[in-house]
């Protein structure tokens, strides 16, 4: 990703349990020649079955945030983060709010993006609340059943959304100067 020809420092981090999440945070780090980092809780139960299911609505309905698996990648080295989520119960699930709570996000340029079955509801804005001290841009990625989407589709909207987002940064930097 580039902004006035300046290469941009690019993370991805994203929570999924049924790869759907997943599926467009590898096609936005392509787009973007991004790094990755897939969240994962302590003690998650494994797979999408009952017992996930139920850690899930456990986590949502006492708003709790699960302990992560220590991450790779140091937020505070990257000029842009990438944060996507499945939307669970209208919001982003637990395992993003704990990576919001932990993470170094201060001042940072954050971007969304989420997968959904149904409708997104409020999850942005939930998110953009957590991230008071960052720089949220306005510009979001929301995509419908990413699965019956298809791959190809996945990639054109992954490459079209990392475009528009350099035209937004491109803007911000004019501004500046
Ligand atoms: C516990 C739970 C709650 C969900 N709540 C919503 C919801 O409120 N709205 C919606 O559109 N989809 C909802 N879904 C569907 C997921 O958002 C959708 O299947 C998503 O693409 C899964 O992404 P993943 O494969 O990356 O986990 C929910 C799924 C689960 C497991």
């Amino acid at each position: 990703m580039q902004v006035a020809g300046i290469p941009l420092k690019v993370l991805i981090v994203y929570y999924s349990s049924a790869g759907h999440t997943r599926a467009i945070a590898q096609q936005l780090a392509k787009a973007a020649q991004a790094d990755l980092e897939e969240l994962r809780a302590v003690g998650e139960p494994p797979g999408t079955g009952a017992r996930h299911y139920f850690w899930a609505l456990r986590h949502l309905l006492l708003s709790q945030k699960p302990i992560l698996i220590p991450f790779e990648h140091d937020a505070s080295t990257y000029d842009l983060i990438m944060l996507g989520s499945p939307v669970w119960l209208g919001t982003f699930s637990p395992a993003l709010r704990s990576y919001i709570w932990t993470a170094p996000l201060a001042h940072k340029h954050v971007a969304l993006f989420c997968s959904y079955r149904n409708a997104p509801g409020p999850a942005f804005k939930h998110v953009a609340r957590m991230l008071r001290t960052s720089t949220v841009l306005e510009n979001t990625l929301s995509f419908l059943d990413p699965a019956a989407a298809g791959a190809g589709i996945i990639a054109i909207r992954a490459q079209r959304w990392v475009h528009e987002l350099e035209l937004c940064l491109s803007g911000q930097a004019e501004t500046r100067l």
